[in-house]
């Protein structure tokens, strides 16, 4: 039987990916697809279009997945200007010698791979940005790092999608997709694209996907950790505590 396992942002994705992975289609394949629609849906507000921007009001979009069989692994980190960074990742995956892409070279990339372009800035998310701007900004003092550790309060500023899957062939994959920490520092990655930390898969133990606050999760290589711990024999809540 096919398992999913997804947090609460990926409500928009999760009949799709249902459907492909009773369908008997791939878990790579099946996630993939949910995690594209929540990347569509302005209403999750961490990812794709609509998702917040950083401080110089640009969405910059994270992204990674990982196919359990092979190991093999893909990510995209601060992409601006597409609408699909889950798909970018895939395409990383499959088509370079390389994990993980950043910046200008990963918007070379996805155009380069044809990736469907568009403004990922939405009315909402840009009023949102003006609003905290205006609310935070101390003119004529307007340092990005002053007011980027203004942000580390801001009630919205972490989210993700995560989807972790098994399908019927027993092929476990994970993936997660972000526009990351609202009002972030120009170029701040979290760890959703971070193979190990915000992600990881492996047929023979499981998958772990996180979500929150990346700057925690980067620095203790989270998903990794939870399998690694399950690969020492420990049980699933004894290795989620650790
Ligand atoms: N977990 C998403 C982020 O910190 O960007």
């Amino acid at each position: 039987m096919a398992v999913l396992l997804t947090n609460s942002v990926a409500t928009n994705g999760i009949n799709k990916t249902v459907q492909m992975l009773n369908q008997n289609v791939s878990s790579l394949d099946a996630i993939e697809s949910g995690i594209r629609l929540v990347e569509s849906d302005p209403e999750a507000v961490w990812v794709g279009y609509g998702g917040h921007p950083n401080l110089l009001g640009t969405v910059e979009l994270d992204a990674g997945i990982m196919d359990g069989l092979t190991l093999n692994a893909g990510a995209v980190g601060a992409l601006s200007g597409y609408l699909h960074p889950i798909s970018v990742a895939r395409n990383v995956m499959e088509k370079l010698p390389h994990v993980f892409l950043a910046g200008n070279g990963a918007a070379k990339f996805a155009k380069d791979c044809n990736a469907e372009s568009g403004d990922n800035l939405t009315m909402r998310t840009c009023k949102d940005w003006n609003d905290w701007l205006n609310n935070n900004r101390n003119w004529p003092d307007v340092s990005l790092i002053r007011l980027s550790m203004l942000t580390a309060n801001n009630k919205t500023a972490k989210g993700t999608t995560i989807f972790l899957a098994q399908d019927n062939d027993g092929n476990f994959s994970a993936g997660s997709s972000s526009s990351g920490w609202s009002f972030k520092y120009p170029g701040r990655l979290g760890d959703s694209p971070v193979i190990g930390s915000g992600i990881y898969a492996d047929n023979r133990y499981g998958a772990a996907a996180c979500t929150g606050m990346g700057e925690l999760t980067l620095r203790s290589n989270t998903a990794r950790s939870v399998i690694l711990y399950l690969k020492m024999n420990m049980t699933l809540k004894e290795a989620c505590y650790e």
